[in-house]
C-alpha cells in the first residue's frame, strides 16, 4: 500500500503566494535529509485558481497536483463549477471529494460525494474520499455507523478494479483545525472500521486528517493501517510540510 502526504491548502493563498509556497516546498524536499525516498507520494491541493502556477512550480519534481473539489458533469450550464476534464487538462491527478467543509458549508450530500467519486474515477483522477464524524456523532456513539454509511455511499457502484484508484481519508470533523487531534490508536481503530465497511478496501490507502502536525504525525505513522496524512494548517508552512513527508518516509522506508 502506498503512503501519501496530502496538503489541503483549503481557501488559502493567492496564485502568486501559492506559486511561492509550492517552490519553497519542493526546494526543501530536494534537500537532504528531506529528499523523500519515493515510498511517499506527495500531493499538493491548492485552490482552483492556483492549480496552474503550482503545477509549474512542481514540474520536474516528484510531487503531484490535487484539487479540492470537482463537479460530476463534463461540461454544461453549471455556473461556478469545475469538471474532471478541466482538472485533467491542468495536470491534476488527485481530487479531494466529500471534505467535511464541503458537506457542512455547501450542503454536499453522500449522493453528491458518490457522483463526484464516480466522475473522478471515470476520468482517471484519483479521488481522495473524506469521511468522518462530528463531535456530536462521536459523543452519541455514532462514529462507526457514520463512517460506514459515508464510505459505503461514496463507493457504491465502484468496481473492484477501480477501488485500487481510491484513497480514503478519515477526518474526524471535531479534530479539524482545532488542535485536538484524534488519539492515534482510536484513529487506527476507525480506519479499520472504514476498511471493513466495503469489501475490497484492504489494500486501499486510508489516511488520517485532523490537526496533524510534525509533533504528532509519527504516532499515526506508527499505526500500520494508517497510510499517511491529509493535512490542512501544517501544509501551509514549507518546513512543517516537508517534515511530515520526512516522518512518513522514515516510518515506511
Ligand atoms: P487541519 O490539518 O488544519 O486540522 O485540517 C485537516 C483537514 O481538513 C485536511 O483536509
Amino acid at each position: 500500500m502506498r503512503t501519501l502526504v496530502v496538503g489541503n491548502w483549503k481557501m488559502n493563498e493567492t496564485a502568486t503566494q501559492a506559486a511561492r509556497l509550492a517552490r519553497e516546498i519542493v526546494d526543501v524536499l530536494s534537500m537532504p535529509p528531506y529528499r523523500a525516498k519515493r515510498s511517499v507520494d506527495v500531493v499538493l491541493a491548492p485552490p482552483f485558481t492556483s492549480l496552474a502556477p503550482v503545477r509549474d512550480a512542481i514540474a520536474e519534481h516528484d510531487v503531484a497536483l490535487g484539487a479540492q473539489n470537482v463537479y460530476w458533469a463534463d461540461s454544461g450550464a453549471f455556473t461556478g463549477e469545475i469538471s474532471p476534464p478541466m482538472l485533467l487538462d491542468l495536470g491534476v491527478r488527485y481530487v479531494i471529494v466529500g471534505h467535511s467543509e464541503r458537506r457542512r458549508y455547501f450542503g454536499e450530500t453522500d449522493e453528491d460525494v458518490r457522483k463526484k467519486t464516480q466522475a473522478a474515477l471515470a476520468h482517471g483522477l484519483r479521488p481522495i474520499v473524506a469521511v468522518g464524524e462530528t463531535g456530536d456523532e462521536r459523543d452519541s456513539g455514532k462514529t462507526d455507523e457514520r463512517v460506514t454509511v459515508q464510505t459505503r455511499a461514496a463507493l457504491e457502484g465502484v468496481t473492484r478494479e477501480r477501488l485500487s484508484e481510491i484513497v480514503i481519508a478519515y477526518e474526524p470533523v471535531w479534530a479539524i483545525g482545532t488542535g485536538r487531534n484524534c488519539d492515534p490508536t482510536e484513529a487506527a481503530r476507525v480506519i479499520d472500521v472504514i476498511r471493513a465497511s466495503v469489501a475490497g478496501l484492504d489494500d486501499v490507502p486510508v489516511l488520517y486528517g485532523g490537526s496533524v502536525s510534525p509533533a504528532n504525525f509519527a504516532q499515526y505513522m506508527a499505526m500500520p493501517r494508517c497510510c499517511g496524512g491529509l493535512v490542512g494548517g501544517a501544509s501551509l508552512d514549507a518546513q512543517s510540510f516537508a517534515l511530515l513527508v520526512r516522518i512518513a518516509g522514515e516510518a515506511r522506508p
